[in-house]
């Protein structure tokens, strides 16, 4: 049966209640940051003669056998446990004795938990930061590969004006960009200790929170206790960067989705990256980008779910925070595993039909701004000049033409400013190169914007 946690308690836990009340099964995955914690506060706990030097060495040494045995895979923390707290400190009053007793001297599991988190969630959006920069930089490589490349351009899924395909992958690498910005952002908040607020009001025990908060790496401590084991506003707005950094390669997903469609024929996948059906023998298809663009609707879950269990939580700790493990563990596994599938489809799973995306762009009227602006450097207002394209663009409808098969002397009955050098200016390719404003998609323009990425994500 079940031990009750102090001497308070004469009977035994409900044996659902003791697993429905346990956080072991999942939150196991803090072990090496919470034994990190506890050699921390043991350290300080002797540094500042709460313990003995020669007790806080024996408890850490302890410590460091603990995190040995785990990672041998002799020691493994498990029901009924209830937390890998109470997991680790009976393991260590188990090896060494009575004297693990007294490891939890001036702290609480609430001000523990609140570190082990901090200091999980902290490694990882380093790991996340470094597989945004990973994607980015093979992003940047396809964009590198293309830039003379051209894909028409869209508003509202219609046609709109030619782009070149680097400046449309680029502005992907804009949107990664931010997501690393803003973790950055994020970590800052991530990096604040919390320990030695015990807890909720502090503790009459002479410890110093600068002292392991420096052991642990973090920049500054929490200057609120009640704060400081309540607060839960780090993993929220980790979650919704998360939803962006998912949003963004959902958007990314969606194009890869039509991109490679029969309708499209922009791109291809290869056999490494497309799966089959189990019944059309002729399918292949997009899976990866389908999954990632599903998946991003549980890390949207986790945000909503996470604000909805703070939202009406009076201060300071409660049981409900608990609950802000399982989306934020999810989360980080989604948004990675995401990342790498999506880098691996642009290192080697997507070849961008060239023929077919230069084609598009020649049979369209996707060049009709550019006759207005034709118009307007010959002097006509750009509201007229959009009048009179319109009209043009209603006649060659109707006669199942394009612009550059309409003769110069029918041109001319639209306005009589048009010149032979029209046929010039509505080439694609000099659609395209015109459009030499700052952020324009010109040749000149992408190229300077591949320079500068390429400089920039060397560091
Ligand atoms: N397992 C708990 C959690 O994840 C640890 C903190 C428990 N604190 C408490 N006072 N019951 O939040």
């Amino acid at each position: 049966m079940s031990k009750a946690w102090s001497a308070r308690f004469e009977n035994s836990l409900n044996p659902f209640i003791q697993e429905f009340n346990a956080s072991i099964q999942f939150d196991q995955t803090l072990i090496i940051e919470d034994i990190d914690c506890s050699i921390a506060h043991a350290r300080m706990l002797g540094n500042k003669d709460v313990i003995t030097k020669e007790e806080s060495k024996k408890i850490i040494e302890g410590l460091i056998e603990i995190k040995i045995d785990y990672q041998k895979g002799i020691f493994h923390p498990a029901f009924p446990s209830e937390d890998i707290h109470y997991a680790i400190e009976n393991q260590l009053i188990h090896k060494i004795g009575d004297l693990g007793k007294k490891l939890h001297t001036g702290r609480s599991r609430n001000d523990q938990v609140g570190t082990d988190i901090r200091l999980w969630l902290r490694k990882k959006i380093n790991e996340i930061d470094n597989l945004l920069l990973s994607f980015q930089k093979s992003l940047l490589k396809i964009a590198q590969q293309n830039k003379k490349v051209l894909i028409p351009g869209y508003t509202h899924l219609q046609r709109a004006q030619p782009l070149s395909l680097s400046h449309h992958i680029l502005a992907y690498l804009e949107m990664f960009q931010r997501d690393r910005d803003r973790l950055k952002e994020v970590q800052n908040r991530v990096n604040i200790s919390p320990l030695g607020a015990a807890a909720l009001a502090g503790t009459k025990i002479n410890i110093d929170r600068y002292m392991t908060a420096q052991e642990l790496g973090f920049k500054n401590i929490y200057m609120n206790s009640v704060d400081a084991v309540s607060d839960r506003d780090f993993a929220i707005e980790f979650l919704s960067s998360s939803s962006l950094i998912m949003t963004h390669l959902s958007r990314l997903s969606e194009e890869i989705i039509f991109w490679v469609t029969e309708e499209f024929a922009f791109a291809e996948l290869t056999d490494s990256c497309a799966t089959g059906s189990s019944l059309m023998p002729q399918k292949k298809n997009p899976d990866v980008p389908e999954l990632i663009r599903g998946k991003t609707g549980r890390v949207f879950g986790h945000l909503q779910g996470l604000l909805t269990t703070v939202k009406g939580l009076p201060l300071a700790y409660n049981k409900d925070l608990q609950e802000d493990k399982e989306p934020i563990f999810d989360a980080v596994k989604t948004v990675s595993d995401c990342l790498k599938a999506m880098t691996i489809l642009f290192d080697e799973g997507l070849k961008f039909n060239k023929v077919n995306l230069m084609q598009s762009v020649e049979n369209d009227f996707s060049n009709a701004t550019d006759i207005a602006d034709y118009l307007v450097n010959k002097g006509v207002a750009f509201r007229e000049a959009y009048q009179i394209v319109g009209g043009i663009v209603m006649f060659c409808v109707s006669k199942k033409i394009l612009f550059k098969e309409l003769p110069l002397n029918e041109f001319k009955r639209f306005h009589k400013a048009f010149d032979q050098d029209i046929f010039e200016n509505i080439l694609p390719e000099n659609v395209v190169n015109s459009r030499n404003s700052i952020g324009g998609t010109s040749f000149q323009r992408v190229e300077e914007e591949l320079i500068s990425w390429d400089n920039r994500l060397l560091n």
